[in-house]
């Protein structure tokens, strides 16, 4: 069996990545290590249903470069900490990883493979050693129309996004279910009474996001209650990096040399738990009837679900609350524009930390273990 090593499996992607690796069986077909950045020597967690000796060092070169695979949701500092050191010991093990620190590199190939499975096998035959989860929001965005772009029907895109809390960590994510609690104990009285104007409710709340007593420490602005329209840094571009990655991380996952399809929209945080949503604006190549593009879509893979342009489905199906913890990815509100027969929309909802970071990592893994 193979030898695989794992870092950062106790995080929030780490743990997602633990689940489904049990619940694929995953475990029974490797010989697992289990790194840590700080208790090295600790009996090993027993994810794996055997016995996976002790904690090793998540920095020790030479402990690393004993597995065939490593694994890693560590993050990128700890990828930049210590992979150029790894292969420099002309280590030539399959380096799968979620971070972005080596996405772009030339001798790195994204990976989510019910979209780019050809890549991906071309890189393994090329010799290329190195695979790594693209964004979540890219990743949910090629599931969901994989088979428009497939079929290079796609002129360009703009998806307008909202994000869960998930994707600035678990840290957010508690800030965020904090904001909500603060503002309900702050107003409770007002809201239970049913005498009070609701205008006097939504003062004193909008007053209380404002102040110094309302959660912000991750945040530094207000989620709940609002939404904060810029992710990631800032770009000379005007895009923040969250925007600039859409296009050059698809056009890389599909494979595109040369001229790219144009993907740009602005990419908002909202106060949703761990799953992304989009909404985009697609022209196509052609003006196809709505049935062909909705089969188009719905064929592409397993996971996609077309949802039709209905209000109830789309209120029943079409949600994060309906979507979270599930490798499903429905699209909908798929119908022409009034801008002309080749401008569609398209929404989708997918979880962030299964198909937008998880999942193609233990993908990868069992790719390389065929
Ligand atoms: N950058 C994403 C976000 C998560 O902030 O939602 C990681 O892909």
């Amino acid at each position: 069996q193979q030898k695989v090593g794992l870092v950062g499996w106790r995080g929030m992607v780490g743990s997602v990545l633990m689940q489904r690796m049990q619940e694929e069986q995953d475990f029974a077909h490797i010989e697992p290590t289990f790194f840590t950045t700080s208790q090295k020597g600790s009996a090993a967690p027993d994810f794996a249903g055997k016995d996976a000796g002790v904690l090793e060092d998540a920095h020790d070169i030479e402990a690393l470069s004993k597995q065939d695979i490593i694994i890693t949701c560590q993050g990128g500092d700890y990828t930049k900490a210590v992979y150029n050191d790894l292969r420099a010991t002309g280590w030539n093990g399959y380096w799968i990883d979620a971070a972005s620190a080596l996405r772009m590199k030339d001798d790195a190939v994204i990976i989510l493979d019910p979209v780019n499975r050809k890549e991906i096998d071309s890189g393994i035959e090329k010799g290329i050693r190195t695979y790594v989860g693209g964004n979540c929001t890219v990743s949910l965005m090629l599931l969901a129309l994989g088979g428009l772009f497939e079929k290079d029907l796609v002129e360009w895109a703009s998806p307008m996004t909202y994000q869960a809390a998930s994707g600035s960590g678990a840290q957010h994510m508690r800030e965020l279910i904090n904001q909500m609690g603060a503002i309900h104990s702050n107003v409770k009285a007002k809201v239970e009474d049913p005498a009070t104007a609701i205008l006097e409710i939504d003062q004193q709340v909008s007053e209380f996001i404002r102040s110094a007593d309302y959660p912000s420490e991750q945040f530094g602005v207000p989620l709940a209650g609002s939404l904060i329209p810029y992710i990631d840094s800032q770009l000379p571009s005007g895009q923040s990096r969250e925007e600039w990655k859409a296009q050059a991380e698809a056009n890389k996952i599909l494979g595109i040399k040369g001229s790219e399809v144009p993907i740009d929209g602005i990419c908002v945080r909202v106060g949703a738990m761990r799953c992304h949503s989009q909404a985009i604006t697609l022209k196509l190549k052609k003006d196809l009837p709505l049935a062909e593009i909705e089969t188009i879509l719905a064929n592409h893979n397993d996971w996609v679900k077309v949802i039709p342009n209905d209000r109830d489905a789309t209120m029943q199906e079409l949600t994060p609350a309906k979507v979270t913890g599930t490798l499903s990815i429905p699209v909908g509100r798929i119908r022409k524009l009034n801008m002309g027969p080749e401008y569609i929309s398209a929404f989708t909802v997918g979880d962030q930390l299964l198909w937008g970071a998880a999942e193609p990592l233990r993908r990868m893994l069992r790719i390389v273990l065929e």
